[in-house]
């Protein structure tokens, strides 16, 4: 049988193009993949059904950040998944409250929400400083005000696409929630001149990962919580790709010294297994938060404590965030020597690295492909940069290997 795009779909599946063919034919094109199958992985490395073996220089958007199939994580997740999995908020389990205080622990906060997907912390960072705001600031009902930044990416629920500037996300979405406002990425004056007595809070990623790993100038969050704190606005991290020692820090405001009010995780939380994420903060801010006002069937649910509190192991006991900072310098070092006429920017902390393309390079989907080819998995985000973002448990032999690929494609 011959599918709408070309491909013959047959008996036999154990080929990339027939399960290349079947999401096309049956999926929604909401994604548009690098043309590559995916059927097995370990650490950093995976391999299509044909056997071909190809580095993972994305990690799920940072999910994998301990690599793939960690030993301890799927050691916590089969004993788990044998014993309990799901029973919902109606009833206490044995694993949440445990996991709850390992999540506070390493995050320095008081208490945390817990719930499934990145999407779902910011909507649930969102609800928290609203409610603080009409309870505790005293803002007129339904007047809250929160600032975001341009370029932001904080997920695709209607609410955050609303506050979304990227035209592509919105178009024909709306209407959208109202109370959101938008400043430039890495201006604190706009952020001074934004707040009124209305607004409740200051919704910002330490680094614009989606955007192409945008990094603000020096000092720029110790004086975002400078403005914040003056003006009793909460300042709200979205940490779901930054943090997890994604930049060479477990958090990446660690390197500005500050402490958000609002700490927003996901993703790397859950192992690379399941879907956990979380809003961190203060106790006497979640304090508005009650019983019935907000909440999720499977947020907290065992068999995802179980996986995140291993995933939370994982991050300290095997030195994460050094290993980030460390490979990280050394990555960004030497993609900046590989001499291609063909780059315009090459930035990054930690293991978090972008290589911004001058626009006669051509797009960067061209460069995806060919690095597939070469045995490199990586994407482009937006038109022109393609994100580096390797597990954390990458070595430096394999870091050189990546180097190779990647001079092969850039200096041909
Ligand atoms: C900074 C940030 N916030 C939120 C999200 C949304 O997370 P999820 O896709 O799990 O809903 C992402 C995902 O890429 C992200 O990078």
């Amino acid at each position: 049988m011959l599918t709408e795009y070309g491909g013959i779909l047959n008996e036999n599946m154990e080929t990339s193009k027939k399960h290349m063919d079947l999401e096309a034919q049956y999926g929604a094109r909401n994604y548009a993949p690098i043309p590559v199958v995916i059927s097995k992985a370990k650490g950093i490395w995976v391999w299509d059904p044909e056997g071909k073996k190809y580095m993972d220089c994305l990690a799920a958007y940072s999910a994998v950040n301990q690599g793939h199939l960690h030993p301890k994580i799927i050691k916590a997740m089969k004993q788990q998944s044998k014993k309990l999995t799901l029973t919902s908020r109606a009833f206490y389990n044995d694993r949440l409250g445990r996991y709850l205080k390992k999540l506070c622990e390493v995050t320095g906060f008081e208490v945390a929400l817990p719930m499934n997907t990145g999407a779902e912390a910011v909507e649930t960072g969102i609800k928290i400083a609203r409610r603080w705001g009409y309870r505790v600031k005293k803002v007129e009902q339904d007047k809250a005000e929160i600032i975001t930044a341009h370029n932001n990416f904080h997920g695709r629920t209607t609410t955050i696409t609303g506050f979304s500037t990227d035209e592509n996300a919105r178009a024909d979405y709306g209407a959208f929630t109202p109370g959101f406002k938008h400043i430039p990425f890495d201006d604190t004056k706009a952020l001074e001149e934004a707040i009124t007595k209305n607004t409740v809070a200051f919704l910002v990623e330490p680094i614009q990962g989606e955007a192409g790993v945008i990094i603000p100038s020096e000092g720029y969050l110790k004086k975002v919580r400078e403005i914040c704190s003056k003006h009793n606005v909460l300042l709200i991290t979205d940490e779901i790709q930054t943090g997890f020692c994604r930049t060479g820090k477990m958090f990446c405001f660690e390197h500005d010294n500050i402490k958000p009010d609002i700490l927003l995780l996901g993703k790397a939380l859950g192992g690379g297994v399941f879907p956990v994420s979380a809003a961190v903060t203060r106790k006497d801010i979640m304090d508005v938060i009650t019983p019935g006002s907000h909440g999720s069937t499977f947020g907290g649910n065992p068999l995802g404590c179980a996986i995140a509190e291993a995933s939370l192991d994982v991050h300290i006991e095997e030195n994460l965030a050094e290993r980030s900072a460390e490979l990280g310098e050394y990555f960004l070092k030497k993609i900046k020597e590989i001499d291609s006429k063909h780059f315009k920017e090459v930035r990054g902390k930690g293991l978090f690295i972008a290589i911004e393309l001058k626009k006669s390079a051509g797009k960067a989907r061209k460069y995806t492909e060919a690095l597939k080819e070469k045995g490199l998995l990586a994407k482009e985000t937006h038109d022109y940069t393609i994100r580096l973002a390797p597990p954390l448990v990458i070595k430096k032999e394999e870091i050189d290997m990546a180097l190779d690929m990647l001079r092969d494609v850039f200096s041909e």
